[in-house]
């Protein structure tokens, strides 16, 4: 299969959620990998940790803790919509953070580090783009960044190889869309405004 041009790429990416349970062939999920990897970094320190997760066992235990972590949390009317639909999603019970995705990328990177988001940021969008060229769906999955702070959920992490001294950043999931495709359905861009100064002669 050909590649897609980079900014077919880009301008193509969706998030997909329902995806096929197969798992892809591991050449093609370290090519994504790869992508992630060669992101910039602040100081170019390369501290991104990405732990990839394909055991069904693993992600099911880690759904069952997350919907646990989510069900026990009270949170206010103030808080963002995406929080809050977690929390609620799980009071009902059988919440699944990763939609059943085959794969889940976390990343992670060191306590205190200023740009630990911002890097994992731009190592999961090259993931995400490098996905959509290769034929994958994905999509950002931050529930584990928001429960970074959670004992258990922390204590789990480093079982799979999280650093005590690291935090969670993010993460996404990947696999084949339900119909073979990721989404590449347009959505409309009404916000991200732009702003120009130009010369003014
Ligand atoms: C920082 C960030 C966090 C996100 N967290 C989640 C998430 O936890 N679960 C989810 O289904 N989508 C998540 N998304 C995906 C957004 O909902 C999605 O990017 C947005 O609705 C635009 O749609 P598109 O990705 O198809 O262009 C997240 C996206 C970003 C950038």
């Amino acid at each position: 299969m050909e590649t897609m041009q980079a900014m077919e790429a880009i301008l193509t990416r969706r998030s997909t959620r329902r995806m096929k349970p197969e798992v892809p062939a591991r050449e093609v999920i370290e090519q994504v990998i790869e992508a992630g990897r060669c992101a910039p970094s602040g100081s170019n320190s390369q501290g991104t940790h990405m732990i990839v997760i394909t055991d069904k066992k693993v992600l099911s235990e880690l759904a069952a803790i997350v919907q646990d972590a989510f069900a026990a949390m009270e949170v206010g009317p103030d808080v963002y919509v995406s929080l809050r639909n977690s929390v609620n999603a799980s009071k009902k019970g059988g919440y699944v953070f990763h939609y059943g995705a085959p794969v889940l990328i976390v990343t992670a990177n060191r306590k205190g580090y200023g740009n630990a988001i911002a890097d994992s940021a731009c190592a999961l969008e090259n993931m995400m783009i490098a996905a959509n060229a290769l034929d994958l769906g994905s999509c950002w999955i931050n529930q584990l960044h928001w429960l970074d702070e959670n004992e258990t959920v922390h204590t789990y992490m480093e079982g799979l190889g999280l650093g005590k001294d690291e935090t969670i950043t993010g993460g996404l999931i990947l696999g084949y869309g339900i119909d073979g495709k990721p989404v590449r359905t347009p959505l409309e861009r009404t916000g991200n405004p732009v702003t120009w100064v130009e010369g003014r002669e």
